[in-house]
Parts: structure tokens; sequence; C-alpha cells
């Protein structure tokens, strides 16, 4: 059994309203490394779950991103896009994990700190070991990279962790095994910079939320051509017109945002940006950038829609996609279980 060497995996949890921050932080970046690599990319419907779901609204926001991972270029014949809960062996590794992963390092995670807030004692025990399944979605796979959002990087390091960890403990019965260097590769993660953090258009200093009450604060990857220029005509400005130089964004966070918005949306740098619209009014830089997103993301929206109105369509891709990932994650689990000493 061959160790891979580029092999890409990466999830996108199906929790509703998927926007601008989820397409230039992470899913821009999945469809540009299919050039250089092998993908998996998930639906990660297991995690979505450590917070209740509603049932019906889980099973639509699935078939949301898959639509999303499809229309904004990931190809699910050369690649693979499919949702977690249909290979049993993520939830199975998982488990393995959660007796690998000592509570110590889980009580270090500060998202798990953000997320169950004073309600720790509520929260689920799902949320707790959240990073243990990650862990193990990306393992039960051995892949060596991952392209996440800053948000991410902790749990990267405990898949590491566990990863070690687990080529320690069992150390001898994978030499016996013929793998020489230990079973599980320590996961390189690809993050994405700070460049590609998009604020809300209403408030520069808070992320683009899916759950900002406002809808007016962020561009939905479903909205179509006139609700994304709409957006961008009324995101909030100062009265300044633009600096040339980087340096002029500072204490500007909605300037800053919609140019690097802008330069992500276009694949130029920030100071090419400024270059262009230094000393320019907003209202002209709007004007640019409204064409720009309608032009970039109009399609990608258009195409969600095409998508989601045959959801059996969709089905059919998810199945055939769970069927090719089993086909990876299967011999892998057997080999896991040998290793452990479970008969079989
Ligand atoms: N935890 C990730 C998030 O909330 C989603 C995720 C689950 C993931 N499993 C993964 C990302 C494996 C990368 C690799 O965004």
């Amino acid at each position: 059994m061959e160790m891979p060497h580029n092999r890409v995996f990466s999830g996108v949890q199906p929790t509703g309203n998927l926007h601008l921050g989820n397409y230039l932080g992470a899913i821009k970046r999945f469809v540009e490394l299919q050039q250089t690599h092998e993908c998996i990319y998930c639906v990660v419907d297991l995690h979505a779950i450590t917070v209740w779901q509603d049932p019906r609204e889980l099973l639509h926001n699935t078939r949301e991103v898959a639509a999303a991972y499809i229309s904004c270029g990931i190809d699910p014949v050369e690649h693979i896009i499919f949702n977690q809960s249909q290979v049993a062996e993520h939830a199975e590794l998982a488990w393995l994990f959660n007796c690998v992963a000592r509570i110590g390092w889980l009580n270090r995670m500060t998202q798990f700190k953000e997320k169950a807030g004073k309600h720790r004692e509520n929260a689920s025990v799902g949320l707790f070991a959240y990073p243990a399944l990650m862990a193990a979605d990306i393992l039960i796979y051995r892949a060596t990279h991952v392209p996440v959002g800053d948000d991410q990087k902790q749990h990267l390091e405990l898949c590491r962790d566990i990863a070690q960890k687990f080529n320690v403990d069992f150390a001898e019965a994978i030499a016996v095994r013929g793998h020489k260097d230990g079973f599980f590769p320590l996961t390189e993660p690809l993050i994405a910079g700070p460049a590609t953090r998009v604020m809300s258009l209403r408030d520069g200093a808070r992320k683009m939320s899916k759950s900002e009450a406002s809808d007016m604060s962020r561009i939905n990857l479903t909205d179509d051509a006139d609700t994304i220029a709409r957006k961008v005509r009324k995101a909030k400005t100062d009265p300044e017109a633009l600096p040339s130089e980087k340096e002029g964004l500072e204490g500007r966070p909605e300037a800053e945002n919609l140019v690097g918005i802008f330069a992500a949306l276009d694949d130029l740098s920030v100071e090419d940006v400024l270059q262009k619209y230094g000393g320019s009014q907003f209202q002209v830089f709007k004007s640019d950038l409204s064409d720009l997103a309608v032009s970039k993301l109009g399609p990608i929206g258009e195409e969600m829609q095409r998508l989601l109105a045959d959801p059996q369509g969709i089905d059919d891709i998810l199945r055939n996609g769970a069927e090719r990932a089993r086909a990876i994650a299967a011999p892998i689990y057997d080999e896991i279980r040998k290793i452990v000493g479970f008969a079989h």
C-alpha cells in the first residue's frame, strides 16, 4: 500500500448561506489545486450536526455546498465530491482517534471555547470531539495537503499530533506490516493568508458571516447579478478618496476590505489595485468592483440555481463521489484494523 504524495482533502460544513468569504477564503483555492493535486472535497454533514440542524435544511444545505463546489469549477469526474456521512470509515476512524487524542489537547482548542462559550456544560460531546473527526477525514485518505482558512490552523496541528502519536503508539505493528516511515503522513496545511479574509459589507471590523442579521452585509453565492450589484453599491465606505499606497488603508477597514475583495476576485495584488484606483472616489471604484463581482460571481449563482433545481442530479453526483471515496478509504481502514489488533 503506497503513501500518496500529493493528495488534497478539504471540507465545508453544510450550515447554510455560503457567501463570498467562503469562496475567496476556501473554495477558490480548492479549484486551483485541481491542476496540481488529486483532490477530495467533502461536504461535512457529520460536523454540521455537532450543533442541532433541522433535517430538511441539512439536506438542502448539503446539496447547496455540492452545487457551490461544482459551480465554482470543481470537476466531480476528475476529482471527488461527496458528503461525509456516506463513507462510514470517517466515523469509524474518528472513534479510534478519540482514543488517541488526549482530553488536554482538545481542551486547548480555541474554536471549541468560542463556540461553546459560557454554556460549555451544555455543548454536545460531538462539538468537543470535532477535531478528532476532522483528523479522521484527512487521514482516512492519508491526505498530504489540506487547504483551510486561518481559523482551522489549530485543528490541523492537532491532526498532525494525532498522526504522530498513532505512528509512535503502534510503531512496532506498523513496521511489521512493512510501512517504512510511519503509517499516517504529517499533513501540511495550505493556509489562505489574511489577504483573503473577507469582512462584512456593513462593518469592516467584522468577518463576513452567514449569521449576521442583515443580508446586505454579505454576497451570497446564490445571489443574482442585480443583487450583487446592489450590495456592492450600498457597501459601507468612508468619505476619503482611495489611497495609492497600502499604508493609506490603515484605519480604514471598509476601504481595505473592498480593495482586498477586488484584488482577490481579479487575481491582483492590493498594490496593483491601488496603483490603478489611488486618488479615485469610491463611486468610480465601486462601479468597477460591481462589474467585476457580477462577472465573476453572477455565473456561479446562476449555475447553482440551475443545479439546485434538480436535487436528484446532485444526489447522484454525491453518491458516485462517495463510492469512489470509499474505494480509497476502505483498504486504508482495513490496514488500520490490522495495525491496531482488531480481529478481522
Ligand atoms: N472544520 C472545518 C470547518 O469548519 C471543516 C472540515 C471538516 C475540514 N473536516 C475537514 C476542513 C477536513 C479541512 C479538512 O471549516
